[in-house]
């Protein structure tokens, strides 16, 4: 130990013991930052983010009532930002892709998304590619990771769960998120890490051609939605997204990780399963 070292060794290693305590698994960076005011939002499933600007998709407002046919999307006055190279290079990766075997292809050689660097698996899709209900979440976590497969860890678990609880198997539902490789240290993925994905997750959509999508939580309904609603008021509403010339019924809803700290709220997300049971049903 120095004379001035202001972690005597025993001190350093109960700090490294606390932090493992705390669910620390990794070291993102050389330089520590705060990102508490971050999670804080994060809880609260506060907005984070501006509005984000879709390229391929245009959305009605919410309908009425579900049964009835989707309504048609009004003009929206969309300010596109300039595409980087990144967002045109992903576009014409993904138009180009005749199948979700190619476009996984695609994905994985594609390398202007800054999370590929840090992550170790692309998390392509998980679940049955022919199912009529779409799931899309946030981002992967450090199992997804691991296992290269969307929503199979704790947050998974309980989305097996949910879908159970309205009668589907994990192999009626095709899964996937709004960016494909974890961000580092579970944080929020950036506008522009959404945005190199997003061509991808467009044609994703359009190859699997759901019945209905679901968006679990705020990343999702915003990034998919084109606003900057919170997920509070999003939810619980049918809406419309439009893929591949099809307008697909749309609902977003609580995220399963949100329902892990906040477990009063499932009943909110039992009763959007429920809307979106009756949809399936056809008794909507
Ligand atoms: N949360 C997500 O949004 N996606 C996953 O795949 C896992 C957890």
């Amino acid at each position: 130990m120095q004379a001035n070292d202001p972690y005597p060794d025993d001190m350093a290693v109960e700090l490294l013991r606390w932090y493992r305590a705390m669910g620390v698994d990794e070291a993102v960076a050389d330089t520590p930052q705060d990102w508490s005011s971050h999670n804080a939002e994060r809880l609260a499933e506060v907005p984070l983010a501006p509005a984000r600007p879709q390229t391929g998709a245009r959305i009605a407002p919410p309908a009425a009532r579900p049964a009835a046919p989707p309504p048609p999307a009004p003009p929206r006055t969309v300010h596109l930002p300039p595409a980087d190279a990144s967002t045109l290079a992903a576009r014409e990766l993904a138009r180009d892709a005749p199948d979700l075997a190619a476009l996984e292809a695609a994905l994985a050689g594609f390398d202007l998304c800054p999370l590929k660097k840090t992550a170790k698996s692309l998390c392509f899709a998980r679940g049955n590619p022919k199912a009529r209900l779409m799931l899309i979440g946030e981002a992967p976590g450090r199992d997804e990771d691991l296992e290269g497969a969307p929503f199979v860890g704790r947050a998974g678990q309980l989305l097996d769960k949910m879908l159970a609880s309205i009668g589907l198997g994990r192999d009626e539902a095709y899964i996937t998120n709004v960016v494909y490789w974890r961000p580092p240290g579970n944080r929020t993925p950036t506008p522009q890490e959404v945005q190199a994905c997003q061509p991808f997750l467009q044609r994703q959509i359009e190859l699997v051609a759901p019945e209905v999508l679901l968006l679990l939580g705020g990343a999702a309904a915003k990034q998919l939605l084109a606003t900057d609603q919170g997920i509070t008021k999003l939810r619980g509403k049918w809406m419309s997204y439009e893929a591949g010339g099809r307008t697909i019924r749309t609902m977003a809803t609580l995220h399963p990780a949100y329902l892990l700290r906040t477990p009063v709220a499932k009943r909110q997300a039992w009763r959007d399963l429920l809307m979106v049971k009756s949809v399936l049903d056809g008794t909507d």
